[in-house]
């Protein structure tokens, strides 16, 4: 029998936030189906109205259970499973659910078993799986967090591990496996395949929550028999997220190829013919703490075209003005470092510009001049008289300027740099244009312009040198 902890202070004030109708949160039974897993979510909604026990979702219509599990984040019925795989979007409660469930069969399991919970870098699991508003330690603080291992009362311990080090998912053979966000793990593969064949002992299970990505490893997975796979899009989870995250978040992705994606989850194949590859960006993406000495940092500007107004996503993506801050490090690599890109006037953006710059401490402001004016310099320069401004090279059409700068991704020197910030991905956005824009599209995605001005200049690859020949003259 296990003993329960008894409710101390700070499980009383989570039970305050999560659950306004007031259950017993000192158990960890309070994430289970309720009120009747036999009813379905539109009978539930039904019985919710009548009841006045849940809200529903005005946009979507979902019922929205708060402080209670819904019926997706739960695990599969049965035991027949291996792989119990939550691709949703930002927001849903993905890790709520994975730790709720980790937390769960914890408390259920024999001292001595072992369990393990990964992310994809050791900061983003102290950061978000178990510290952040979903993370296990927030809702469970009785759990003993020492280096890398969680031990619960009951003496049933978690290893902690990262998907950036995939060498160290060798040797673990454990019955439960936690795996958060795990398609944007550096080396999924490679931990996949360690992991994998660790999970040997009694009725091993695992649980990935993650949004999607195109990757081989994913799909392998959802192939996989034992596998049962769930959708779930951060609308269903409205009742408890911020109205903020709402409608600055989630409502500007709704109708786009983003959106689609870290909204409604949907495992977007990488689009035939663009120059970047999701998971090219994603195999380079740094921490921030891991950024050398940086020699020179550009801001690249495009500025917004006259479509202002228009809804759909390429519309919208030339309706905003592209500011992308980049720096060459002292190795020769190149750090993304911010994507400050806005829809706005020429004052709000020169305005942003100039931000950036100081923030970045940047040497430089890049722009096209274009339509044979200097509107990206003169705006800047309105705010910030001598602001140091140089012209970013537009005689090439786009795909010539795109080209060397994809060419310097697939040889692994460009890195998105990660802020730790619990919105996820800042360059989800700036990325989305660069996998879904080829050469033979006509439109102009500004925040990749922006990124390839800044990346032009930091390493300029010139027009190819033409040799002198002798006697050509
Ligand atoms: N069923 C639920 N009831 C109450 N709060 C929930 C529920 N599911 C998720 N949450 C809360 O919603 C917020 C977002 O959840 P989180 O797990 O961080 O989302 P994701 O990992 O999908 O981005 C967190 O504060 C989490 O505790
Ligand atoms: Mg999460």
């Amino acid at each position: 029998m296990i003993a329960w902890p008894s409710i101390s202070d700070s499980l009383l004030r989570a039970a305050d936030i999560l659950d306004p109708q007031g259950g017993s949160l000192g158990d960890a039974e309070w994430w289970k189906p309720n009120p009747d897993p036999t009813v379905t979510d539109k009978e539930r909604w039904l019985i919710d109205k009548r009841t006045g026990d849940y809200d529903r979702d005005e946009q979507t219509g979902l019922p929205l259970i708060k402080g209670r599990a819904r019926r997706k984040q739960r695990p599969p019925e049965g035991d027949d499973w291996f792989v119990w795989l939550v691709l949703a979007g930002r927001g849903f409660g993905k890790t709520r659910t994975g730790i709720e469930w980790l937390n769960r069969e914890a408390r259920l399991a024999k001292s001595g078993e072992q369990f393990l919970l990964a992310g994809r870098t050791p900061a983003d699991v102290h950061d978000y799986a178990l510290y952040g508003p979903g993370g296990l330690i927030t809702h469970h603080p009785d759990i003993d967090v020492t280096k890398r291992t969680l031990t619960w009362p009951n003496g049933v311990q978690a290893l902690i591990r990262s998907g950036a080090n995939p060498e160290e998912f060798r040797g673990f053979s454990g019955t439960r496996a936690l795996l958060e966000e795990f398609a944007a793990w550096q080396y999924a593969q490679e931990a996949w395949n360690n992991l994998s064949l660790g999970m040997r002992e009694g009725d091993p299970r695992i649980g990935i929550m993650t949004t999607p990505r195109d990757k081989e490893v994913l799909r392998s997975i959802i192939k996989m028999p034992g596998t049962r796979k769930v959708g779930g899009s951060s609308l269903e989870n409205s009742a408890n997220l911020a109205d903020k995250y709402r409608t600055n978040v989630i409502d500007p992705l709704m109708g786009t190829r983003l959106g689609r994606r870290e909204v409604l989850a949907e495992m977007l194949a990488d689009v035939e013919g663009a120059l970047w590859k999701q998971a090219m960006i994603d195999g380079l993406r740094v921490d921030r703490r891991d950024v050398p000495q940086l020699k020179r940092v550009v801001v690249g500007v495009d500025p917004q075209g006259k479509k202002k107004g228009t809804t759909d996503e390429e519309g919208r993506a030339d309706a905003e003005t592209g500011i992308v801050a980049a720096g060459l490090g002292v190795d020769e690599h190149v750090y993304v470092l911010e994507d400050a890109s806005v829809d706005g006037t020429p004052a709000e953006w020169g305005v942003c510009t100039v931000g950036v710059y100081d923030r970045q401490r940047a040497d430089r402001v890049a722009g096209e001049r274009n339509f044979g004016g200097d509107m990206v310099e003169h705006v800047v320069r309105t705010v910030r008289k001598n602001i140091s401004y140089e012209d970013a090279n537009a005689s090439r059409g786009k795909q010539r300027r795109a080209e060397p700068v994809a060419a310097l991704y697939e040889q692994g020197r460009v890195h998105h740099v990660t802020r730790d910030r619990e919105v996820g991905n800042e360059f989800a956005a700036l990325e989305s244009e660069m996998t879904s824009w080829t050469p033979d599209s006509d439109r102009s995605p500004n925040r990749m312009d922006a990124l390839v001005w800044a990346v032009s200049l930091l390493v300029p690859q010139g027009e190819p040198q033409r040799k002198k020949q002798a006697g050509v003259w």
